[in-house]
């Protein structure tokens, strides 16, 4: 079946730019479909097989996104917000062009993995609770973690609104003894995404997390080349095997 698009549409969404620039270069004759110049922006085009060019350049359209962004701390997990900056904020105008939103969410303190998408699909099957996809968290937290704590994680603990978590599990990386209180070094990973559901499940052993950073998602791990606030989208490689980890 063709894919229609109108044509100020599909040269918006590639990011070329305002619809009243796609306007003004329209009715200048810098566009055309397949050779012919085309003024009018509601245009029908096929992306499959039309081609457009902008001042001679060839449009290759594609429908969607997939980002990789190391999410600092302060920044909200949203797609606009009146008081805080989102984590679509950071993500320059080609892609924003995109709608893309975040894949869960992450809190405002937390850092680490995002995925960013326009793939409303994906999405929904990555966040799925029937798909238990596995997200691997690294977590300071006060105190000594132990190894009860981790068989509590493994059994499922009970959150402070009654709910019993599944089966996680926690890796003890090391203990800090600093000049001041003792902190554990952990890695924990859980296959649900309820609300602070790290924090809680902490907070359900009487223990505080201090810092939080995803570094997993499915198949997709954090690159750690990214500097923190920084994004990329992601390899084919990485794609295929994000789509792989929700059948
Ligand atoms: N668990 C939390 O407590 N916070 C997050 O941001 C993610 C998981």
């Amino acid at each position: 079946m063709a894919k229609k698009i109108r044509l100020d549409k599909l040269l918006g969404h590639m990011g070329c730019g305002s619809r009243s620039d796609i306007k003004k270069w329209a009715k200048a004759g810098l566009v055309t479909v397949n050779g012919v110049v085309i003024k009018d922006n509601g245009f029908q085009v096929d992306h499959e097989v039309d081609e457009v060019r902008l001042d001679g350049n060839v449009i290759a359209y594609r429908e969607y996104v997939y980002i990789m962004l190391h999410k600092p701390p302060g920044v909200i997990s949203a797609t606009e917000d009146s008081r805080d900056q989102t984590v679509v904020d950071l993500l320059p105008d080609e892609l924003r062009a995109f709608d893309p939103f975040p894949v869960g969410r992450l809190d405002k303190d937390t850092e680490g993995l995002l995925l960013l998408t326009n793939d409303g699909k994906l999405s929904h099957e990555l966040l799925s609770p029937r798909k238990h996809v596995p997200k691997t968290y690294y977590a300071v937290v006060r105190g000594e973690v132990t190894a009860e704590d981790g068989q509590a994680f493994a059994t499922g603990v009970t959150l402070d609104d009654g709910y019993v978590t599944k089966p996680a599990q926690l890796v003890i990386l090391e203990h800090l003894c600093g000049s001041e209180e003792l902190h554990s070094r952990i890695e924990l990973t859980i296959t649900e995404g309820k609300f602070h559901q790290v924090k809680r499940m902490f907070a359900s052993v009487g223990k505080q997390v201090t810092y939080l950073k995803r570094l997993t998602m499915g198949t997709l791990r954090l690159d750690e080349q990214l500097p923190i606030g920084a994004w990329r989208e992601l390899t084919v490689e990485e794609l295929e095997q994000l789509r792989g980890s929700r059948e």
